[in-house]
C-alpha cells in the first residue's frame, strides 16, 4: 500500500501518479487534497507521513510545488525518511542507500513524465543494507535524542 498526498500545487501530478499506479495494479490510499483549491500542505504531508510511520502503508509519495515543504513536514515524523527527488539516479540511490520510505516531488520543478519515471525507479529499487543500515541506525539515534522531552 502506498500513501499519496499533495497540496494544490501537486494535485495534478498526484492524479497522474494515481493513474500510473492503477495501471500497474499497485494499491494506494489518497490522503488528499482533492482539488486545485489552495490549501496548506502540512496537514496532507503529515497524513502521509503518519500512515507510513504507523505501518499502515509501506511508503508514501507527496507532491507540492517544489517537493520541499512536504519533505520538511514528513521528516518531522519519527521513522520517516523523506527525500525530495528530481532525477532518476537519486530515485534509485535514495532507496538503495537511505531506504527512503517517502518520496517528495515538485510539480512546478519536474514534468509528469520524469516524475512517473522517478516513482517507478524508486519503487523497483531495493535497500542495500549493510553500512547503509548502520547509517540509518545513527539517524534513528538522533531522532530518539530529540524526541526526549
Ligand atoms: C504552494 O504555493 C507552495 O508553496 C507549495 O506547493 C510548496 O512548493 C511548498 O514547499
Amino acid at each position: 500500500m502506498i500513501s499519496l498526498g499533495c497540496d494544490h500545487g501537486g494535485y495534478e501530478l498526484k492524479e497522474a501518479i494515481k493513474k500510473s499506479l492503477e495501471e500497474k495494479e499497485i494499491e494506494y490510499k489518497d490522503h488528499g487534497t482533492y482539488s486545485k483549491e489552495s490549501v496548506d500542505y502540512p496537514q496532507f504531508a503529515l497524513a502521509v507521513a503518519e500512515s507510513v510511520a504507523k505501518g499502515k502503508s509501506e511508503s508514501g509519495i507527496i507532491c507540492c510545488g517544489t517537493g520541499i515543504g512536504v519533505s520538511i513536514v514528513a521528516n518531522k515524523v519519527p521513522g520517516v525518511r523523506a527525500a525530495v527527488v528530481g532525477d532518476v539516479f537519486s530515485a534509485r540511490a535514495t532507496k538503495e542507500h537511505n531506504n527512503a520510505n517517502v518520496v517528495c516531488l515538485g510539480a512546478r520543478v519536474i514534468g509528469e513524465g520524469l516524475a512517473l519515471l522517478i516513482v517507478e525507479e524508486w519503487l523497483n529499487a531495493e535497500f542495500q543494507g549493510g553500512r547503509h543500515q548502520d547509517r540509518i541506525d545513527l539517524i534513528k539515534k538522533i531522532e530518539e535524542q530529540y524526541s526526549k522531552r
